[in-house]
């Protein structure tokens, strides 16, 4: 396997790595780790932050959004007998180490530094079930001579909303203490930013915050300022430089947590010290984990626990392919950043998040289709419980607050429909259908057929006088901010979305015995498909969306933002064009959006301010939705040259923005190669090519989609597991391991005439099926769950 090394890293040979080899890479490179309730983010440098359930509403330590310094952290300090100090991550005393290695890990971050002849070896992680953090440090001498090193923790407790804007108010309502028998500071809040039912901001921080260590402390300090010293610096604090720590705690600082450790090491001895930081409901829990974790056994135990969970979820679907950058990605880096990074932690560096987006984490639900169905499950029935009655959603809503923001962006709704209809064509579960779900203002529970029907109802309302969907205040595109605030203007791509959704819904409202709505909703896409196509159509491809004003934007009779790419793409995945149409709109997309690093979202950008459009054109030009390439919506191109049937089109852009390859030009990208950017920006930057938003980004889980479905062609219909490859021409072939309801099927594509597609025989277990010739895909036969079965299928002409 290639490791794609460039100056600043590599992945190691199975891929599950990536070995960045100097602190300084172009911006943070982080991981973001979580076990679904707790996570934490690490940089590269060793900075990063701490939450539980909620990054920013339960933030557990402080960290300030700057990209650039990258200093704020929970970090461990050193000092030796000389007075020599450093970290064991670069930040916050950045010395020159000898030697430098952070690894990022599926669950783990490992960082590895010598200085001064001391080894030191950074290990982080989160066990599985507990809400706690475990940093295994071991230390190593590495000189001729005994060493006598102290050791210092140090992190500011936030505890409860970030950023932590008014210190100096919050501060007030942390309460710190020591326990010396545990090894442990604890910390408290008796304030939290979350409403309550008599008025807001009135109740305790509902948690006991701990950090705590295996090896006995000399000493710790709670204050922050006899920590750094006032008018101190943390990249060299008084403590440290002293050696002593002012044991404070109490009620009256401004709150941090440090502990101080010695250890004598003869020359070539190591010692570890197993340091825990974490949010328990109790006292009594705090304690059941401090202890646990205090024992190296547990710690290990926790670990291998840790790998055996993501290796099962890694394991259930994987591709062997020419192209190792789709290897790695597919099999690794992208299931974990939509599992770790957007699902569970729904946090990173470019947006600290926390809440649920109504749209995002649902299509981000669909990367568990092939791994864990019923993950994808409980995510639209929590997504049903933030419906309203009349049918519409909430925009996004905070766990744990459950405040929420309504507003008039119009597509949400349909997500809910969208991804029911992947979770039958995975499952063919139709009792999901029958399950009853509360609406966010209506106790009285309905079933989900009732919620869906109930969102795509109110979507149809929202349409207007000639019959195309408003676009209110915004689509999927949220910076379409006012195109259609006074409910006039249309959105083409919504357009396109609903017709989708209509047709599928009528397939399951059938299925459910609605033959009425069945038809209605049939005849509803017939007429909204002949609209779009007349209507819609710009003479070479269909324009974006009309204003408010009925003035057309997206169109040739635009001088910016002239061509948009939803607006064709999906006219294509939701089989509004005809394959003639098809061709010709993705013609266009080839030759007016896509460059190297992708398809562009729109092209030119907008460099005029449109207060009616919103507030998309107030980006800098190339920048995001304006013009950059927006990963999420670029992954539909290759959905859709792949529907074509264009296998080098589909290819060439699940390349072009496959991270690995951007991150070849590291100094140009300067985003992680092994995670996607949530974009990158376009030809009207002046930073043409530079990636950004990284980890938070809804691109992982359909670039991990479109790759998987439809450049592989291996995807789940409600007949059964469909094989339909678009490949470049050059392929020979590749292999792919799937689990499909309960089946392990393992797939060998051949592609001997060297075609892009067209399946031409398809051999189960050493016989022959389908003999037929029929169209350009195949279905594999069902079996007993359980059973696993060899599959070969030979493209041809
Ligand atoms: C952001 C939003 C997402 C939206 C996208 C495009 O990523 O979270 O919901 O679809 O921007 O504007």
């Amino acid at each position: 396997m290639i490791n794609y090394r460039t100056k600043y890293g590599r992945f190691s040979d199975d891929g599950k790595e990536f070995i960045i080899t100097t602190p300084r890479t172009p911006r943070p490179w982080i991981n973001v780790i979580s076990n679904g309730d707790y996570g934490l983010t690490v940089s590269q440098a060793g900075s990063g932050y701490s939450w539980r359930t909620h990054a920013q509403l339960n933030r557990l330590t402080r960290w300030e959004q700057d990209l650039i310094k990258d200093e704020w952290g929970k970090y461990i300090y050193l000092r030796d007998e000389k007075g020599n100090i450093w970290s064991a991550g670069w930040k916050p005393v950045c010395s020159e180490p000898d030697s430098y290695r952070c690894r990022h890990g599926v669950g783990y971050t490992i960082i590895e530094a010598a200085n001064f002849g001391i080894e030191t070896e950074l290990l982080i992680f989160v066990p599985n079930d507990d809400p706690v953090e475990i940093w295994q440090l071991t230390v190593r001498n590495r000189s001729r001579r005994v060493r006598t090193l102290n050791l210092f923790s140090f992190f500011e407790w936030g505890l409860g909303q970030s950023p932590d804007s008014h210190r100096e108010f919050h501060k007030l309502f942390i309460e710190t203490a020591y326990d010396a028998n545990a090894y442990t500071l604890f910390a408290t809040k008796r304030l939290w930013e979350v409403p309550t039912e008599r008025g807001h901001w009135n109740t305790n921080w509902p948690y006991v915050a701990f950090h705590s260590s295996s090896l006995k402390p000399v000493s710790y300090d709670a204050d922050k300022e006899s920590f750094i010293g006032m008018y101190g610096n943390q990249s060299m604090p008084a403590g440290v430089k002293s050696k002593k720590l002012g044991k404070r705690t109490g009620n009256w600082l401004d709150a941090i947590a440090s502990l101080h450790h010695q250890v004598v090491l003869q020359p070539n001895e190591e010692t570890s010290i197993c340091y825990t930081l974490g949010c328990a409901d109790s006292k009594t829990r705090a304690f059941d984990m401090i202890a646990r974790y205090r024992s190296t056994d547990e710690v290990e135990a926790a670990l291998d626990e840790v790998h055996t969970r993501w290796n099962t979820m890694l394991d259930t679907v994987t591709v062997s392919t020419p192209d190792d950058a789709m290897n790695i990605m597919e099999n690794v880096w992208l299931k974990y950043q939509a599992i770790s990074g957007r699902m569970w932690g729904r946090t990173a560096y470019y947006q600290t998040g926390g809440a649920f987006g109504f749209r995002d984490q649902l299509q981000d639900s669909q990367l568990w289709l092939p791994i864990d169905p019923d993950r994808t499950k409980a995510q639209l029935l929590l997504h049903a419980r933030h419906q309203f009655k009349d049918g519409s959603v909430f925009h996004w809503w905070h766990p744990l607050s459950e405040v929420g923001l309504r507003n008039q962006i119009s597509d949400n709704l349909l997500w809910m429909p969208f991804v029911l209809y992947a979770y039958l064509q995975e499952t063919n579960d139709l009792s999901i259908l029958d399950l009853h779900e509360p609406f966010a203002d209506d106790p009285v529970t309905m079933s989900i057929y009732v919620h869906c029907c109930r969102a795509i109802d109110r979507a149809l309302e929202q349409f207007s006088d000639r019959g195309l969907p408003l676009i209110g205040g915004g689509d999927w595109n949220d910076g379409l901010s006012a195109v259609g605030l006074d409910m006039k203007g249309e959105s083409i791509w919504l357009g396109h979305f609903t017709h989708r959704i209509l047709l599928d819904f009528s397939e399951i409202a059938d299925r459910h015995g609605d033959t009425e709505r069945s038809v209605q909703y049939k005849e509803r896409a017939h007429n909204l498909c002949n609209k779009l196509n007349t209507l819609a159509w710009d003479g070479e491809y269909y324009y974006g969306a009309t204003k408010d004003s009925g003035k057309k934007i997206g169109s040739k009779e635009n001088t910016e933002g002239k061509v948009w790419l939803n607006a064709q793409t999906w006219a294509i995945i939701a089989g509004v064009s005809d394959s003639e149409r098809g061709e010709q709109i993705m013609d266009v997309v080839e030759e007016k959006l896509e460059c190297e690093i992708g398809p562009l979202l729109l092209s030119p950008a907008y460099k005029t301010i449109d207060k009616y459009v919103g507030y998309l054109t107030r980006y800098s030009p190339g920048m995001r939705e304006n013009g950059g390439v927006y990963t999420h919506a670029a992954t539909w191109a290759v959905m859709a040259e792949a529907m074509l049937g264009r296998g080098e089109s589909a290819y060439r852009m699940y390349s072009e923005l496959c991270p690995i390859n951007r991150g070849k030009q590291p100094d140009t990208y300067v985003a992680e190669p092994y995670v996607t950017a949530g974009n990158i920006e376009g030809p009207d930057s002046t930073f043409f090519g530079r990636g950004g938003w990284t980890w938070y980004s809804g691109s992982a889980a359909w670039l991990f989609k479109v790759g998987l479905e439809w450049v592989l062609g291996i995807r789940a219909t409600m007949e059964g597991l469909l094989i339909d490859p678009c490949i470049p021409s050059s392929w020979k072939g590749y292999c792919v391991k799937r689990t499909f309801r309960g089946v392990v099927y393992n797939i060998e594509v051949k592609n001997p005439d060297h075609v892009q597609c067209g399946v031409e025989e398809l051999w189960v277990d050493g016989r022959r099926h389908c003999m037929t010739k029929g169209p350009r895909n195949k279905t594999l036969p069902l079996y007993d769950a359980g059973t696993a079965h060899e599959v070969i299928v030979v493209l041809g002409q």
